[in-house]
């Protein structure tokens, strides 16, 4: 049965944790899919973990919408969310709609996510849950913000930690189906988990989430440098590293035959 947000609240209540994970093409999200991952999020990191850029903030709509539409395709059950990236929404909530709109439209996205938990963010999740498109929030370290934040922790300070816990009760509150907290402290990740009725998903952020959600690259040990709350599972750089020279060593010396 297909992933949707209700299931997702309702996989709160039931504590059953919602387990997500990044894609950027058909091949992984088909895999990611059949492994019975429940949210895949076609995560603007692709920037960063396919495309080769420095920081999130050089990938455009378009290039997100091409991504998204490869996800797309190798999706049968989980939930697709699209990131929107860098200047897609922030500059008012006609503009962010119109974006989220081509991401339902021409992407066949289920949902989108935008950074930030600020008042005019807020409206802007407000406006596009009220038309009827499912908005994921993310709060805490927003990669899109790396030049104010840099990428260390945040809710370290009383006044951040307050900040960052209003935020995400006025998304939920405006609307937002799930909140993603980035490189906050434990504790504060507690408390917003606790107070929201709508899931929340940590990278970094403990164990009190409702789920858990991690870069793709990082888990299979693709990043040449993951943050330092990743895990990886697998170190896939050096299994193909290894199999390209393999296969390189056999084409020299005469012995790769079909
Ligand atoms: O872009 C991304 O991959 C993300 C996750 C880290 C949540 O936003």
């Amino acid at each position: 049965m297909a992933v949707t947000i209700q299931k997702l609240r309702a996989w709160k209540e039931e504590k059953r944790a919602i387990v997500t994970l990044t894609a950027w093409d058909w091949a992984i999200a088909r895999l990611l899919d059949q492994a019975g991952v429940d949210v895949i999020l076609v995560g603007d990191s692709l920037a960063m973990v396919a495309l080769g850029h420095p920081n999130t903030l050089p990938v455009t709509l378009e290039e997100m919408l091409h991504h998204t539409a490869a996800v797309r395709r190798g999706v049968k059950r989980g939930l697709v969310v699209c990131d929107l990236p860098f200047l897609s929404y922030q500059e008012s909530p006609q503009i962010a709609i119109h974006s989220a709109g081509r991401a339902l439209k021409e992407a066949g996205a289920q949902a989108v996510k935008v950074e930030g938990g600020y008042p005019a963010m807020v409206a802007t999740v407000a406006q596009l849950t009220a038309i009827g498109i499912p908005v994921m929030g993310h709060v805490g370290l927003t990669p899109q913000s790396v030049h104010r934040l840099s990428y260390k922790q945040q809710g370290v300070t009383d006044q951040e930690e307050k900040r960052i816990y209003q935020e995400a009760i006025a998304l939920g509150e405006a609307g937002a189906f799930a909140i993603v907290l980035e490189h906050i402290p434990d504790s504060l990740a507690a408390r917003i988990t606790a107070r929201l009725p709508i899931p929340t998903i940590g990278i970094g952020a403990g164990p009190h989430c409702d789920g858990q959600v991690l870069v793709t690259a990082d888990l299979l040990g693709l990043s040449p440098h993951p943050p330092p709350f990743a895990k990886s599972y697998v170190n896939l750089r050096q299994v193909i590293t290894q199999a390209v020279e393999d296969f390189s060593t056999d084409v020299r010396s005469g012995k790769f035959i079909l």
